[in-house]
């Protein structure tokens, strides 16, 4: 799917997600099971984007448990408003953490993890999971990852 991707040399990270976007849709509105369109979505920004962790925590309760996803074994169960996924969980709003060292309460999964993105997905208004992306660099997201990393979760 992805390696149909037309990125020009030099491409802005918005041209890319511009082109990522309309395959994500095209892969994910013939599938209805969520655990399988997750699965591609974290693919997809992993071989895309090269980012050290993409994945899911779905909601369970007063619980986030870990779901599809690319990268290094993570943390299994996050409670409500604890951590960056928690937190965006309880908040119901994309979370960007430019340091994470900075932000009381991550939870270290991985040591070489310096910067965070979590978005929320919603169903009907309420949050079902969230997607969490990790990178070994420091103040990687910014507000076009968190524009279409949103658009791309409307999709789920
Ligand atoms: N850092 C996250 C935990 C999940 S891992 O990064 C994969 C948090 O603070 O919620």
């Amino acid at each position: 799917m992805t390696e149909n991707l037309h990125i020009p040399c030099g491409a802005s990270k918005e041209e890319i997600y511009r082109e990522l976007l309309p395959s994500l849709q095209a892969l994910t509105e013939g599938e209805s099971d969520f655990i399988a369109n997750m699965a591609n979505v974290a693919s997809a920004l992993k071989e895309t984007f090269g980012f050290f962790w993409v994945g899911f925590y779905r909601v369970s309760g007063d619980r986030l448990i870990l779901g599809p996803f690319q990268g290094p074994p993570a943390c299994t169960r996050i409670a409500y408003g604890k951590g960056v996924c928690g937190s965006a969980w309880k908040g119901g709003r994309t979370l960007i953490v430019p340091d994470v060292d900075r932000f009381p309460g991550h939870i270290a999964c991985n040591s070489a993890s310096r910067s965070e993105i979590v978005v929320p997905v919603k169903s009907e208004g309420n949050v079902t999971a969230v997607l969490d992306i990790d990178s070994d660099r420091l103040d990687h997201f910014d507000e076009v990852d968190a524009r279409y990393l949103e658009k791309i979760c409307e999709l789920l």
